[in-house]
């Protein structure tokens, strides 16, 4: 195997499968039982935003409940025993990946567990609901705090460093995503473009799966766990 110096890892729905937390376009899946229209977009927001407050605040118990599982802790493993720079680019508005303890993390999602304030654009960490009724405790406004969460339209999150990253990473890794949903399912393209190796990680095929170098089919936390291991061992052995 090849030593790799700068790794990616992509991170979506599919790695918080197995601790539980149901992913968006499965059978089952959040998008079938929502409209994303009425929940993750702005418009919606605009029209209901009780309803769209309720709906995070549900996802925000059974997210904080959730504990992180095998694919999470080998990135961990993967960050402390093998001599690379590892960047954790996550889809995923859990907080399964800082519960797991690994390093250098991006939500461009956003996170469940904080709201914005839509006049001040202060950050609230709450584990807490959030309505209509709270108050920003910086500009001590009501009623603007929106959930951190990047509705479709909305720009993704800490873009510039997840754009180096991109630029400068020697294997791109992706886990747990459909490849639906852009500019993330783009990433994969930009990292093969400045050189990368790409290997994704999924139970199903994915919509992007040609821009792939390596394919490993399954339940990530069965196959990546593995495949880290053995990583690691090659790094071992010099
Ligand atoms: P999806 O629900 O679109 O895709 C989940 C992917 O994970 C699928 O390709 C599954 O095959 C795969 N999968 C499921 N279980 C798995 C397991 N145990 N091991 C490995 N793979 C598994 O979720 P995302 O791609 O994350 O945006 O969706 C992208 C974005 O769409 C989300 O971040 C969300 C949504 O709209 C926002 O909420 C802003």
């Amino acid at each position: 195997m090849k030593k790799y110096s700068r790794i990616l890892i992509l991170t979506g729905a599919g790695i918080s499968a197995e601790s539980g937390l149901a992913t968006f376009r499965s059978s089952n899946g959040l998008w079938n039982n929502h409209k994303v229209e009425d929940v993750a977009s702005v418009e919606g927001f605009q029209r209901n935003p009780d309803y769209v407050h309720d709906f995070y605040n549900n996802l925000k118990t059974e997210i904080q409940q959730a504990k992180p599982n095998a694919a999470h802790l080998a990135i961990t493993r993967l960050q402390q025993e093998y001599p690379a720079h590892v960047d954790v680019v996550t889809q995923n508005v859990d907080t399964l990946h800082e519960k797991a303890k690994n390093q250098n993390i991006y939500h461009i999602h956003g996170q469940i567990n904080q709201a914005v304030c839509l006049n001040c654009g202060h950050i609230l960490e709450t584990w807490g609901d959030v309505d209509t009724q709270t108050i920003c405790p910086q500009c001590n406004v009501m009623g603007m705090m929106k959930p951190n969460i990047v509705f479709f339209g909305e720009n993704l999150l800490c873009m510039d460093s997840v754009e180096e990253a991109l630029r400068h990473c020697d294997l791109f890794i992706s886990i747990g995503t459909s490849g639906v949903v852009y500019p993330a399912a783009g990433f994969v393209q930009t990292a093969k473009y400045y050189g990368a190796d790409t290997i994704e990680f999924t139970l199903d095929t994915t919509a992007n799966n040609y821009l792939f170098d390596q394919h490993v089919y399954g339940k990530a936390g069965e196959t990546f766990p593995l495949w880290v291991d053995g990583l690691i061992q090659e790094a071992k052995k010099g």
